[in-house]
């Protein structure tokens, strides 16, 4: 993944530079920087710096719309992706830490990547798009409220759910057959959860597929965040047009080349499968499913 990070001194030439951002600018000064994104005179999100003109590494929303800041994301690690999220409840001063650490990179949750990106991308705010200040204020709260239902699944995800969710959030991962008495090996990106199943699809036409058909046992390994997780299996056919459908609409871009009848598409679910989570800093967690 591309970590697009961008100090606030060049967000604040950027902003300034730019007349429809530079309208919105509530409050900048060496370590933050306050957007008014709705015009109602109140700011809606906030970057900061712990370190004077350093890179944005805190992203303060205001999703309750009440003009104070309430969803909270850290890169504590300065990788650019959050590292620690909280919410600050209604009305009061508690703190609600939603998620810290391994579980929000592995959750892919770069709210504040995507939002630094936002200043820089003249695409989306831009007037071809047709974008409103509104709309993007709209975009952010539920971008932002969106990211942080997936969040709170992802932390308290656990077996196959975990799997899922790691596969999912890894944007692909590589499958391994055999072929004769030879390995072989092919990156994948497909991947349903269902009826309690962990599903990937291939095409009948693809080598991949008759090595699965000579011997069904395969691995997986997928990398994400500096983890990663190597799935033993024998893969089993479900021929049903439903799942295929399922697929389909998951990964839409797959119309492109499959369709549910077209006697080529091929969903296989994992069986019997061993699920070993690894990184350099924790012990293997084992997962069977
Ligand atoms: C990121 C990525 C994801 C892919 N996902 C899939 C997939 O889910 N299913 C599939 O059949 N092919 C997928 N492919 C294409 C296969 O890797 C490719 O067709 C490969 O050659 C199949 O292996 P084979 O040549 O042994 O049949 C993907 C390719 C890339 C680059």
């Amino acid at each position: 993944m591309e970590v697009k990070r961008i100090s606030i001194r060049e967000a604040k030439k950027r902003i300034k530079n730019d007349p429809e951002l530079s309208k919105m600018l509530v409050r900048s000064g060496w370590r933050e920087i306050a957007l008014d994104l709705d015009g109602d005179g109140m700011a809606d999100v906030s970057f900061s710096s712990t370190k004077v003109g350093r890179m944005i590494d805190t992203i303060a929303v205001d999703l309750s719309g009440n003009g104070e800041f309430n969803l909270y994301l850290h890169d504590y690690d300065g990788n650019g992706i959050p590292d620690t999220v909280f919410m600050v409840e209604d009305g009061s001063d508690a703190e609600a830490l939603v998620a810290f650490g391994g579980e929000v990179e592995l959750g892919f949750i770069n709210l504040g990547v995507k939002v630094a990106n936002l200043l820089v991308a003249e695409d989306f705010m831009n007037r071809e798009l047709g974008l409103s200040l509104a709309d993007l204020a709209a975009y952010l709260k539920t971008y932002a409220a969106v990211m942080l239902a997936g969040l709170e699944v992802r932390a308290e995800a656990t077996g196959i759910d975990k799997v899922y969710y790691f596969l999912n959030d890894a944007g692909y991962y590589f499958l391994a057959t055999v072929d004769g008495n030879k390995p072989k090996v092919r990156p994948f990106g497909t991947v349903l959860l269902r009826d309690g199943k962990l599903y990937i699809q291939t095409g009948k036409s693809k080598s991949v597929s008759k090595q699965i058909a000579e011997n069904p046992f395969v691995e997986i390994c997928c990398c994400l965040n500096g983890a990663w997780v190597r799935i033993a299996a024998e893969l089993v056919e479900d021929d049903s047009v439903e799942v295929k459908e399922a697929m389909l609409e998951r990964m839409p871009s797959l119309k492109g080349m499959y369709s549910a009848d077209d006697d080529n598409m091929q969903m296989f679910y994992l069986k019997d499968a061993t699920a070993t989570f690894c990184s350099f800093a924790t012990e293997p967690e084992v997962i069977t499913f």
